[in-house]
């Protein structure tokens, strides 16, 4: 069937974290491989987003979306539900994710995906990307 979803960009600039992406892909890897359909490189690509404004696009343009939802590990009841929302970034997919605890901050999209993305794509901090977004087919 023809794919008929819309896409929206996000743009931003690629930048570190504080390499706590690696652990939490890990932790949910079998969550995210019988959801997603794929083990995802552990990590996650960050990127900042341009500014305020850009934050609020992607609010509204998630709250479009249906995320897939993660549930928290087994084990680990403690751990939150993760949110994740179909993307592409340069061609390739990638899921932004977005874990459900007050205070995450919305101004960095993380980005999981099955391919190492800096490797893949030559990425490296300050790169501007545009991550475009998945919204519903049309009815
Ligand atoms: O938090 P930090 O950006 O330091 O690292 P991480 O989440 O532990 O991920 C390890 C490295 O892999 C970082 O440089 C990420 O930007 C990168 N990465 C990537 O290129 N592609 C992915 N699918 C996931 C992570």
């Amino acid at each position: 069937m023809e794919d008929r979803r819309r896409f929206e960009a996000i743009r931003g600039v690629v930048v570190s974290g504080k390499g706590e992406g690696e652990l939490y892909v890990n932790l949910y890897a079998r969550e995210f491989e019988r959801i997603l359909g794929f083990r995802p490189y552990p990590g996650t690509l960050n990127v900042r987003l341009l500014d305020s404004g850009e934050v609020k696009r992607r609010e509204r343009i998630l709250a479009e979306v249906k995320p897939l939802i993660i549930p928290p590990p087994r084990g680990f009841p403690g751990l939150s539900v993760v949110h994740c929302y179909s993307a592409r970034l340069q061609g390739l997919e990638v899921f932004i994710v977005e874990p459900r605890i007050p205070g995450y901050d919305r101004s960095v999209a993380e980005l999981i995906a099955r391919d190492y993305l800096r490797g893949t794509l030559g990425l490296r901090d300050g790169d501007r990307v545009e991550i475009l977004v998945a919204l519903p087919r049309e009815a």
